[in-house]
């Protein structure tokens, strides 16, 4: 459900394709090793580039750490213990087939769900009466069956045989309809509404420790190919070694398939140096919850804000920036008392549209989109997408979720840790009695840097006419960046290379590099060409000395967007500049 806006701007169809074009000429992004014929998905931030995205960062920084009493910051490391990701749930998929409910939405492993007999009753447990009505009315929409529905269990579906199962009306014995039974159904819900197996393989992984893991794996493998039973092999080698590694090649060695096998052999070398490239930065917010709230004297309600880069094998690479392997994110999460979290979800919607709108052309181009109850994991109990116009469509910029104490209670849980806030003024509503110790509950506004960077491009692209001293019309290419945003805040240029105006520019940009302001001094071609070099870099302001400034002291400054110039003292460049940076 998208939230109504003013009616959003149309941009050019060709939009994508010139600011594709413009970043390479510009040095604002390259493709990464390009040299080499290209890395499919991976990208360079050249010069501009690198000083827009330390610039959108460090916006937002400045926004949700330096401009807030109640939220602090974390740089935690890209590699975490490789347990986080169990707790998470992102590593499950690595060497297990992963499974979805195609009603609740929930992610399990398909070798540890529950197995019914033929003949056994399937029913659905939803966690609430209002989930168990969404859940009937999805299943009937989508399979075609009205399900008989009891408090919060859905009843009617019976599993035919291994591979059947149907629904059954009240007293029937013949099924009304049937579906293909995989054998299994989920394990919170006891669904048998699933999707096919598949094997997920999410996280870049990595080896830990100076020793090539590759060497034991291919002396292993040279071993077991000699053997001339590769089973007895195995079981001599590796079965009597350590249990665990037993169970998993047990498992394969029962399951028949040579592949497998060799592939749990494998996985036993390597997995104890095994580690992951985050694929996000949030669950360090999550690790260091109570490490944070006890060393800042933060308590709920908090936040813990860090950003960086994350690392996903997206199973489809798309629009330039817009999805890659290799991203950044800025994200956030906001800790606060059980019960609260709907008012903590109104702040930070209109917080962080606030901040996208600030430094847009088009803030008409920015929305809401609210998450359906069957897009949610079933722990969510909100979730927005703050949306941008792509050229392409609405698509995703941020997402906004209320996590709930979800991922408190997965970290506890897997760790033994007790992750939890006591709140000794308080009363237990369970109990009533004092203190309140609690699991705070989550509001997560998690955007993309990187994608971040392609919105702003996109939103600060134009294309304008202009005629030309002598009549012609031409096209000027401006990138109406936001001030705050642009890579370079003020170009610096002498009119002509000579009469002492290189060396009164080259005073003014020390003047400008010594308080702060990126600026740059360009004296290469014609003024004009100048000028439309710096507008299609974004710079907002060019300072340009001429002869009257040798005669009276004072310079141009030139307005990127307007093109208007304005006479000021040359000793007042710093201050003029700083103060519309300010704005
Ligand atoms: N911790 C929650 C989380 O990571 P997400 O929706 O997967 O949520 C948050 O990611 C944001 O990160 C997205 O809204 C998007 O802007 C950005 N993002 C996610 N995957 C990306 C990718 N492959 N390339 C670029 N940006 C990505």
């Amino acid at each position: 459900m998208s939230e109504a806006a003013a009616s959003p701007v149309k941009r050019p169809d060709d939009l994508m394709k010139k600011v594709v074009s413009l970043c390479k000429q510009r040095g604002f992004v390259f493709q990464s090793s390009e040299i080499y014929g290209g890395l499919k998905s991976a990208y360079d931030y050249g010069p501009l580039g690198a000083e827009l995205k330390r610039n959108v960062m460090g916006e937002w920084w400045r926004d949700m750490v330096h401009s807030r009493e109640n939220v602090v910051g974390l740089d935690a490391s890209i590699i975490m213990h490789p347990k986080v990701w169990q707790a998470s749930g992102h590593a499950a998929g690595f060497s297990d087939p992963l499974v979805d409910c195609l009603v609740s939405k929930e992610r399990f492993r398909a070798d540890k769900a529950p197995r019914p007999n033929p003949g056994d009753a399937l029913p659905i447990t939803c966690p609430d009466k209002g989930v168990a009505k969404d859940w009937a009315e999805q299943i009937e929409k989508r399979f075609g069956v009205v399900l008989e529905r009891d408090g919060n269990v859905l009843g009617g579906l019976k599993a035919i045989s291994a591979t059947e199962f149907g629904f059954f009306a009240k007293g029937a014995t013949t099924a009304e309809k049937t579906w293909p039974f995989r054998g299994y159904v989920s394990p919170s819900f006891g669904s048998p509404f699933l999707s096919d197996e598949r094997q997920f393989n999410l996280m870049f992984r990595t080896a830990l420790g100076a020793v090539d893991p590759m060497q034991d794996v291919a002396l292993a493998l040279a071993e077991l190919s000699a053997a001339s039973d590769l089973v007895a092999a195995v079981k001599a080698k590796y079965l009597s070694e350590s249990a665990d590694a037993g169970s998993a090649i047990a498992k394969a060695i029962a399951g028949g398939e040579r592949a497998k096998l060799i592939r749990a052999v494998i996985e036993t070398i390597t997995g104890p140096n095994m580690a992951y490239l985050r694929p996000e930065t949030a669950q360090a917010m999550f690790v260091q919850f109570k490490n944070v709230m006890d060393s800042s004297g933060m308590k709920p309600p908090f936040g813990i804000a860090q950003m960086g880069k994350s690392f996903r094998n997206e199973v489809t690479v798309e629009h330039f920036i817009f999805r890659s392997c290799e991203f950044e994110q800025m994200e956030m999460e906001f800790f606060c008392e059980p019960g609260t979290q709907k008012e903590w979800m109104a702040f930070w919607k209109e917080a962080r549209m606030g901040w996208w709108q600030r430094y847009a052309n088009y803030p008409e181009n920015f929305r809401f989109r609210q998450h359906a109850k069957d897009e949610m994991a079933f722990y969510a109990d909100d979730c927005y997408d703050v949306e941008y116009l792509y050229p392409w469509g609405w698509g995703e910029l941020e997402g906004i979720a209320s996590r709930t104490d979800y991922d408190l209670g997965q970290h506890e849980t897997h760790s033994g840790q007790k992750l939890r806030y006591t709140d000794q003024e308080k009363a237990d509503p369970a109990t009533g009695k004092k203190p309140w110790q609690y699991k705070p509950y989550v509001i997560e506004p998690a955007a993309g840097a990187t994608r971040a960077v392609l919105a702003f491009l996109l939103d600060a692209y134009h294309e304008e006419e202009r005629r030309t001293a002598d009549g012609t019309v031409e096209i000027r290419t401006v990138l109406k960046l936001h001030p705050r945003l642009a890579p370079i805040k003020c170009a610096v240029l002498p009119l002509v290379k000579k009469d002492g105006m290189p060396e009164k520019a080259r005073e003014i940009i020390q003047a400008l590099l010594g308080s702060g302001i990126n600026a740059k001094y360009d004296e290469k071609h014609a003024i004009g060409k100048r000028y439309a070099r710096h507008d299609e870099a974004g710079t907002p302001y060019c300072i340009t000395v001429d002869g009257q400034t040798l005669a009276d002291g004072t310079v141009t400054l030139r307005d990127r967007d307007t093109t208007e110039q304005v006479r000021i003292p040359a000793t007042e460049a710093v201050d003029q500049v700083r103060a519309r940076l300010a704005k």
